[in-house]
């Protein structure tokens, strides 16, 4: 893979903090941040609204060349477009939370998503969070962060988000879902959430947003001179 661009790749469990801290450093980097968890949750709300029996590797395919996923960066947030229609919002909701780490365990789904990844990155530099942006999309990233935090304390933040956005629900069945997705995400054959050898771990647990950004920074200047 000829890389020109830097990438910094910033993996880790549900809801330790990712997306925050990596649009963050996006930001005050001026490089452009991509979610990829929002686009497997994009590709599980088509698979939704569209009855698609995932367990049919036909039917997979077939959905999979009608989705077109568009991420639209506009004044440091992100929207994102399933086929023209803004789903920002949508793919947060529960029955989305519920179904995506079953639908990201699909090999031709991964095998999309990569490669769409893997283009994002070809003209601009990138910070993008997942769950193997650092073990096999970009292998050769210019910094990997592993981020990580205390079951509870992540809970409590998803509820946070999920209460801010209007959603009526329990610590316990967020505790539920984050526990069945980080069982699935770490387990799946088609690769697992696990730590590069060469990534840096951040426990977010007792870490506020502000000290999280500092400890990339930091990391970021280190690898690659680049600075806020
Ligand atoms: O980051 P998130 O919680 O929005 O991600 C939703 C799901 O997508 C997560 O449970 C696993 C999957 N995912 C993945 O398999 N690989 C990625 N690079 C990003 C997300």
């Amino acid at each position: 893979m000829d890389k020109q661009n830097i990438v910094i790749a910033i993996d880790g469990y549900s809801s330790c903090g990712k997306s925050t801290v990596a649009k963050a450093l996006a930001k005050c980097l001026n490089y452009v941040y991509i979610d990829s968890g929002a686009m497997y949750r994009a590709v599980t709300l088509y698979f939704i609204q569209n009855d698609v029996n995932y367990t049919q590797t036909d039917q997979v395919e077939q959905a999979l060349e009608n989705i077109h996923i568009e991420i639209i960066s506009e004044d440091g947030t992100n929207n994102y477009l399933l086929n023209g229609k803004d789903v920002t919002a949508e793919i947060r909701e529960m029955k989305v939370s519920e179904l995506v780490s079953e639908i990201s365990t699909i090999r031709a789904v991964r095998e999309s998503m990569v490669s769409q990844q893997r283009r994002m990155s070809a003209d601009k530099n990138i910070v993008m969070d997942g769950r193997d942006i650092g073990t096999a999309v970009f292998p050769d990233a210019d910094v990997k962060i592993f981020m990580t935090a205390d079951l509870n304390v992540r809970a409590e933040r998803r509820l946070k988000e999920l209460q801010n956005a209007g959603a009526v629900i329990s610590i316990e069945e967020v505790i539920k879902n984050l526990t069945h997705r980080d069982h699935q995400d770490t387990t799946r054959q088609e690769s697992p959430l696990t730590k590069a050898k060469d990534a840096i771990m951040l426990d977010t647990s007792s870490m506020n947003e502000q000290e999280q950004l500092d400890f990339v920074v930091n990391e970021t200047k280190k690898a690659t001179k680049s600075s806020c």
